[in-house]
């Protein structure tokens, strides 16, 4: 089973939760890791047979151009709080699955968002998963949403969640193979 969890991340939270859902994930595959901004996602993301894809939570739902400009300008007045990732602020998860030519046949989305109600926050991953259903592709799990405080801190325990949501999709592999 060839795995690709494949992520965006301005700040690097998301980046955290995609390294342990990867983490979750590696009894259960060949399980790569990259961010949406790397050349060789599209190529891996192709020829995989699961994508996991998460990235994050941006004015409720997923990133555009201007809001990841809106996070570069955030990290240049945080006064060294905040940092921006090597590769950011590139291109989001929106853009990357236009340019995404071959669908994997299942799917998991994640997102980071801030930890407040759903309904409030909105949710990137909804959207990620609305965008990879109708192209044809299958939802192994429920979306995963993980918290970042409002100054932009993972949560407590939630690299630990992320750990977990990655064997429960390995979990739910399982499950397929048998049926
Ligand atoms: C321009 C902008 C808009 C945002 N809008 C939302 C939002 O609508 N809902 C939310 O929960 N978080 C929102 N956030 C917070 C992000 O979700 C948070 O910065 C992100 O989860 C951190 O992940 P990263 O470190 O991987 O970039 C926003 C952040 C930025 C910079």
């Amino acid at each position: 089973m060839k795995i690709v969890v494949a992520f965006e991340s301005m700040f690097g939270n998301t980046h955290h939760v995609a390294d342990a859902i990867a983490d979750g994930l590696a009894p259960y595959g060949s399980v790569t890791t990259v961010n949406v901004n790397d050349p060789i996602s599209l190529g891996a993301a192709s020829s995989a047979d699961l994508l996991v894809l998460g990235g994050p939570t941006h004015v409720h739902g997923m990133s555009r151009p201007a809001s990841r400009n809106e996070a570069s300008s955030v990290a240049r007045g945080s006064e060294g709080k905040l940092t921006l990732e090597p590769r950011a602020p590139g291109i989001g998860v929106r853009d990357w699955m236009d340019d995404l030519d071959t669908v994997p046949a299942q799917f998991a989305a994640f997102d980071t968002r801030v930890d407040v109600a759903r309904i409030i926050s909105g949710s990137a991953a909804d959207r990620i998963e609305h965008t990879l259903a109708r192209r044809g592709s299958h939802a192994l799990v429920e979306p995963g949403s993980f918290l970042v405080s409002k100054g932009t801190v993972l949560e407590e325990g939630e690299l630990d969640r992320a750990r977990a949501w990655g064997v429960g999709i390995g979990e739910a592999i399982g499950l397929l193979q048998h049926a």
